[in-house]
């Protein structure tokens, strides 16, 4: 199949656009999760079209594109143009694009593309141990950098900017529902006071602020999962990664998939699970293959500890009137 010509207005590029983050900090060092389940559940096979969601360094990708060769298309997006910058180095061809929109944003991106539709899509959620590791952004609490966290700098507030003027209870409600932490309340006021003699814009200042939070009870190595949640937590918060999420499941995923086309997903969060679920539990639009989700294995989590959370989950997508449909 040709592909067809690409309009000028198009979202994807070849050479997605200039980040402000410096190009130095960011290693190839993602690790994708749950890669050979992944291939699985998707089923490829040579010709088709494959949207990657969320394709990150293109880990997915890659292995992706070698199976659906010669003749297939792949579709990789993310919200990060710095994630971009990198994948385009590792995600090439003429029959890959690599476009700067969110997964939700889905149906636009087809249409700009001239497709109609997709034949597999995999949206793997979270962000990827690159971004973590960028000590200019903010995602990791080991790294002392400006508080920023968000996948593409050109939209929302940054996380210093949310925590100089969110109320404690907002603040609250973010570490307790994104973030599971116990000590939500006393993060929150430990925040609100801080910044009236000395404003948090540092992962660092944001670590010291969650510490003195802690009772003193709290031994030194546990000190640190207050701060991985509470990081998660803003993170989720000022990329709106639930709304996006949501708002996807319940329109741009279904709506761009071929009838009998497969949707999978992974997540790393208890919300973000609940809301997949749900969503395939709606049998007039879904197949649902397992009843469980799909977890990594014990080797998996051995030797990458960032899968331990994570959970596929893979759906049929059935034709809009009917009630079964045969998989491509
Ligand atoms: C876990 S990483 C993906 C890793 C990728 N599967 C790999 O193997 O290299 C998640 C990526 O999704 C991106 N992202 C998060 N929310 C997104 C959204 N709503 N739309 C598109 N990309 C998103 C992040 O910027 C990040 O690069």
């Amino acid at each position: 199949m040709a592909l067809p010509s690409r309009p000028a207005s198009h979202p994807c590029r070849d050479s997605p656009a200039k980040s402000t983050f410096s190009k130095t900090s960011l290693a190839a060092i993602h690790v994708p999760v749950l890669l050979r389940e992944t291939l699985e559940a998707l089923d490829l096979g040579p010709g088709l079209t494959v949207v990657d969601g969320t394709v990150g360094g293109g880990g997915h990708s890659r292995k992706i594109l070698e199976r659906i060769q010669p003749d297939g298309i792949l579709i990789g997006l993310d919200r990060d143009p710095l994630m971009l910058q990198h994948t385009a180095t590792v995600v090439t061809g003429k029959r890959s694009h690599l476009c700067h929109a969110s997964y939700r944003d889905l149906p636009n991106v087809l249409r700009d593309l001239q497709l109609d539709a997709a034949d597999r899509i995999l949206v793997d959620l979270g962000l990827s141990s690159d971004q973590l590791a960028d000590r200019e952004r903010g995602f990791g609490f080991s790294t002392s950098g400006p508080l920023d966290m968000r996948f593409d700098v050109s939209q929302g507030e940054s996380a210093a900017e949310l925590l100089s003027h969110a109320t404690a209870e907002q603040l609250t409600t973010i570490f307790h529902e994104f973030g599971e932490e116990r000590f939500s309340r006393a993060i929150a006021e430990q925040i609100v006071t801080q910044r009236r003699t000395s404003p948090i814009r540092t992962a660092s200042d944001l670590v010291a602020a969650i510490d003195a939070a802690l009772p003193a009870s709290i031994k030194r190595e546990a000190r640190k999962e207050p701060a991985t949640r509470v990081f998660q937590a803003l993170r989720i918060a000022v990329n709106r990664e639930l709304e996006h999420l949501e708002h996807a499941l319940k329109n741009s995923l279904y709506d761009s998939l071929r009838p009998g086309g497969r949707l999978v997903v992974i997540t790393f969060h208890s919300l973000e699970d609940r809301l997949v679920k749900h969503a395939f539990r709606d049998e007039s639009r879904w197949q649902c293959l397992h009843k469980k989700p799909v977890a990594p294995s014990p080797q998996e989590i051995r030797s990458n500890p960032r899968a331990r959370s994570a959970k596929l989950r893979v759906a049929i997508k059935l034709p809009p009137t009917a009630v079964s449909a045969s998989p491509k």
